[in-house]
């Protein structure tokens, strides 16, 4: 048998509007908007070997960075398990699976939504390879909407977010009566809602930690459950994407800071009056926030930051502002960093086809 692969390059992605609270199947609560991002991208491949007995149970290698994980391995065995009745072929066949990252395994950014995505969309290629008895062409797969459509919902189902990953600088998940097309169980592209100055939009990423994080994202979501504010939250998630959208369009970089800004916020307040309580920032967290409030407000740059689930700040301005910036975070930021690490990125492509 000849062996049949697919190798994709996903990147990760940076919410303005967040996902935070879940239902059954991670279906999410409220909508939410992400920016794709470019730098920080997971390359993933799948072959498919022969199989070393006959029965139907999952045969799976992984190997993270050319090493053999053994954890990783148990949480995809689960992941796999869940959608073989999907794919039928995963029975037919044994995986290997190679993946890396482009940014470091410990710098604090979430690896979940670019390595769910790569694998994602990875499957579902092999899925179009072993239906059509070709090679396929990864910018014919992406041009599909039925392929992506489908390779999104089984990114939700690996990582909520992770189904926003696949699309071209920004994308929409969840329904909303602001978004034609959105839907709770897949994402959809978001580029033909942005001003021209938002598809070059910049994101630095401050790491202000590497550590791992304190909670889960599952334990987060969860925490939504017995959270007073949940509904308050999930309506003011509604009306914070109605208002973003149409900054998006206009290329209103004010209004769409003080969304990015209160979005955060609220993602932290949320954590801090779960119970149990969680605080995510740490105290450089807040000095570069109080920073970042300063040097806008002296100097009119349209510099404005998000957080995930994390301490580390995300720094989002227009290209045209890059070098002023830079010249600032090198200036103050950078010496509230971890050993002064800076991820610089920006919006990207999406999801590519490697081979
Ligand atoms: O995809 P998950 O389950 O790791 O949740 C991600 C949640 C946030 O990153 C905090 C927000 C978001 O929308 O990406």
């Amino acid at each position: 048998m000849k062996t049949l692969s697919a190798t994709w390059r996903s990147p990760s992605n940076i919410a303005i509007i967040k996902y935070w609270g879940k239902k059954q199947n991670q279906i999410p609560q409220n909508p939410s908007l992400s920016f794709t991002l470019n730098e920080c991208f997971t390359e993933t491949t799948i072959s498919l070997v022969p199989k070393e007995t006959k029965s139907d149970e999952l045969q799976l290698q992984f190997y993270f960075d050319k090493k053999e994980n053994i954890a990783f391995r148990l949480r995809l065995l689960n992941f796999f398990s869940s959608i073989q009745k999907d794919f039928k072929f995963l029975k037919d066949y044994g995986l290997v699976i190679h993946s890396a990252n482009s940014f470091p395994h410990s710098s604090g950014i979430a690896s979940s939504a670019s390595s769910y995505s790569a694998l994602a969309a990875a499957l579902c290629d092999l899925e179009v390879q072993l239906k059509t008895g070709k090679k396929t062409s990864g910018k014919v797969l992406v041009e599909d909407k039925k392929w992506l459509k489908r390779a999104s919902v089984f990114s939700r189902l690996g990582s909520g977010s992770a189904c926003r990953s696949l699309f071209p600088y920004a994308s929409v998940w969840g329904k909303s009566d602001a978004v034609k097309g959105s839907d709770d169980e897949f994402a959809i592209g978001y580029e033909q809602g942005l001003h021209k100055e938002f598809k070059t939009i910049r994101d630095s990423i401050l790491i202000a930690s590497s550590n791992e994080k304190k909670v889960s994202s599952r334990v987060g979501h969860s925490l939504m459950k017995g959270n007073p504010y949940a509904n308050a939250r999930y309506k003011q998630a509604h009306k914070n994407l109605a208002e973003l959208t149409v900054a998006l369009k206009k290329g209103d970089w004010e209004h769409f800071g003080a969304i990015a800004e209160n979005e955060a916020m609220t993602l932290h307040a949320l954590m801090m009056c779960s119970n149990p309580s969680f605080i995510l920032m740490n105290a450089h967290t807040m000095s570069m926030i109080e920073s970042i409030r300063n040097f806008r407000e002296s100097s009119k740059v349209p510099v404005y930051f998000t957080l995930d689930a994390g301490p580390n700040v995300h720094l989002l301005y227009p290209s045209a502002f890059q070098k002023k910036v830079l010249e600032f975070a090198d200036f103050e930021l950078s010496g509230l960093c971890e050993d002064g690490r800076m991820i610089h990125d920006y919006a990207g492509k999406g999801a590519q086809k490697v081979k």
